[in-house]
């Protein structure tokens, strides 16, 4: 596999030969000369100069690179023949802006550019030195895609630098040197774009499945398990099991696994896939269990110091009675939370009001209510406080987590009735500094649990905490997103500073997330599940859903769980059809997530919820208040 980067310079050139280094470096490209094994894949370099006396010119002699010097006015006669030779143009220090016309002659293959500063601050020349006499405390780096107009474009990555303390010339090497080993990095992600496979077919993975679309670092998506509303986001993958799968993913080229539910992580697809060399985000089996078995995350709780419910162990009915009365002794009148200690479909808690209550849910659950997954309960200290959900991403080394997020678990208004998937989300959740200084503790007792234990995986560690007088507890862990609050959370990631999530993942892959700074928008984002009556035990199916389209006029993401379409075109993020002639239906018990961030979001939000309509439509009024 050849690739080619034609690199525009007619400066300095410290960037071209960092660039060229680090391919070289990597043994993806040769310099003076030297061969590089067939095998490997390669990157040419070329260089085009439009000034005689740059030094650039040097460098690349130095390193043995084809150069082209071409004067500016003829740059379109040239990039005309050289037509269909390059993967990627690259502005490095070019000090003239590139007019449509010859934009239009590189087109379709991309120009990317890099800029001393966070775009759109400070365009154009001297920006660093700018930056500096105007007293910011940060600027940096902007890796954008050129356009017509100097220094704009789709920003690819921003990274910022602190100015505080550092001189002009300080401030200036910190830019390059952030500059030398930022952009040589994008352009690989972009000569070497990632096949990714979304599993999983809730509004969560349609989320997750957009938001990868958008990576500049995509190359394909494929989609296994995915509704009829988002399926037409990537090819779709048939399996008949995981064996079957990873067969097809790797036929297809698939680089990376994104798991969405809990179930196949706690099957072992993650170790199936990883034993192959496919980067996974998700946990593996072993540690699968901190979701799978309520025992082995209160053993992990209790060995690292973690604060959890106080609980016990029954794992037969002929222990059930004791065991209530010991626990009315240690709690006095509040009866226990009763918890399945398998997976549930997330319906294997109950909170009773009762002791008697209490006992007879507690023996359903032994007697087989939820199979083998209650065939061993927990009986757990209720506790009460703010309920806040966190959503960490971990590679092996390093923990880094979403702001905090609420979600609603209860069908109906204000927290009635029955425990569902969830209803709905807000984020961030609405806590004190105090509250928020607490939760980072938490988080950093948390990744030195994680580090102790040497926990092998990749992927995503939720845990649901309660805030409590007496400081952070942790009733839960999940060991992928939730769903919904990750619809919401997503949203607030802020992609037009490049925060990608895509490029979130495959740092993770690289144990690289130590490095990564999630950059979140500075407001909220709102999160309303649609459902269909009778949800969670007896949802209808098959009402003919409409309205759709003006949901995405007014800019409310839409996001499909139980759907079914009849018709081929899609009414996911990126659809253009008109989806009145779809033929959409409802299929299950939540049907749709309807998302949305920033001034008005949850006003719009609802606005969005009336205007779809289908028989038997459900939703929470109270998110977010
Ligand atoms: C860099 O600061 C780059 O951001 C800007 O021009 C400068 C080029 O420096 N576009 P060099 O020629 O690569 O040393």
């Amino acid at each position: 596999m050849t690739k080619k980067v034609l690199v525009f310079a007619s400066g300095n050139g410290s960037n071209f030969e960092a660039i060229v280094k680090y391919f070289y470096n990597k043994g993806l490209t040769c310099i003076d000369g030297k061969t590089i094994s067939d095998a490997a894949p390669q990157v040419i370099f070329e260089l085009l100069c439009d000034k005689k006396e740059a030094y650039v010119l040097k460098r690349a002699e130095n390193l043995g690179i084809r150069c082209f010097y071409v004067k500016f006015d003829t740059l379109v006669d040239f990039l005309t023949q050289q037509k269909g030779e390059h993967d990627l143009f690259v502005l490095a220090g070019f000090m003239r802006i590139l007019p449509e016309k010859i934009l239009k002659t590189i087109a379709p293959v991309p120009v990317i550019n890099i800029h001393p500063s966070l775009l759109p601050k400070f365009k154009g020349k001297d920006a660093i030195e700018r930056a500096f006499r105007e007293g910011v405390k940060k600027t940096g780096v902007t890796v954008h895609y050129a356009a017509k107009n100097v220094d704009s474009g789709k920003i690819i990555e921003q990274r910022e630098v602190q100015t505080a303390g550092l001189s002009l010339d300080g401030l200036e090497a910190r830019i390059h040197s952030i500059e030398h080993s930022m952009y040589p990095e994008i352009i690989e992600k972009l000569l070497f774009k990632r096949r990714v496979l979304v599993f999983g077919g809730g509004a969560r993975e349609n989320a997750i499945a957009a938001k990868i679309k958008k990576s500049p670092y995509l190359d394909k998506l494929f989609l296994a398990g995915a509704n009829d509303g988002f399926k037409n986001l990537g090819e779709n993958i048939e399996f008949i099991d995981y064996n079957d799968l990873l067969k097809k993913a790797l036929t297809n080229g698939v680089d990376m696994l994104v798991v969405g539910p809990e179930n196949p992580l706690c099957e072992g697809i993650a170790d199936i896939f990883n034993k192959e060399g496919i980067n996974v985000i998700g946990v593996n089996k072993y540690w699968a269990q901190l979701e799978g078995s309520k025992i082995f995350a209160k053993k992990f709780m209790q060995k690292h110091g973690i604060k959890t419910a106080d609980y016990k162990v029954v794992t037969a009915e002929s222990e059930l009675l004791a065991a209530l009365k010991d626990f009315k002794k240690r709690n006095n009148i509040v009866p226990p939370v009763i918890k399945a200690d398998g997976l549930a479909l997330g319906k294997g808690v109950s909170v009773p009001d009762a002791f008697d209550e209490a006992e007879s849910i507690a023996k359903s659950f032994l007697e087989g209510k939820f199979g083998k997954a209650s065939s061993r309960i927990i009986l757990e200290e209720r506790l009460s406080g703010v309920e806040v959900s966190i959503m960490s991403l971990w590679d092996g080394d390093t923990l880094v987590s979403f702001p905090p997020a609420s979600d609603y678990k209860r069908l109906l208004d204000d927290n009635r009735g029955e425990n569902t998937g969830g209803m709905g989300a807000y984020a961030p959740s609405k806590i004190s500094i105090k509250q928020k200084k607490q939760v980072n503790k938490y988080l950093k007792v948390l990744q030195s649990a994680l580090q102790s234990e040497k926990a092998d995986f990749t992927g995503v560690l939720y845990s649901g905490l309660m805030l409590t007088e007496n400081g952070v507890y942790v009733l839960e862990y999940n060991v992928r997103f939730g769903d919904p609050e990750i619809q919401a959370l997503l949203e607030l990631l802020d992609d037009t500073k490049g925060a990608d999530l895509l490029d979130i993942f495959i740092k993770m892959g690289e144990k690289r997330l130590n490095e990564v700074d999630l950059k979140f928008k500075r407001t909220g984002a709102y999160c309303v599940t649609l459902a269909s009556s009778g949800y969670p035990e007896n949802p209808e199916k098959g009402a003919q859903i409409s309205g759709i389209n003006s949901a995405l006029k007014q800019e409310c993401k839409v996001y499909f769980a139980g759907v079914k379409n009849d018709c081929l075109c899609q009414a996911a993020e990126n659809c253009t059809s008109a989806l009145a002639s779809c033929n959409l239906v409802t299929n299950s018990g939540r049907v749709l997530s309807l998302v949305k961030s920033g001034k008005n979001a949850r006003d719009i939000v609802y606005r969005a919820a009336e205007t779809i309509k289908y028989k038997g439509k459900i939703f929470r009024k109270d998110i977010g208040l």
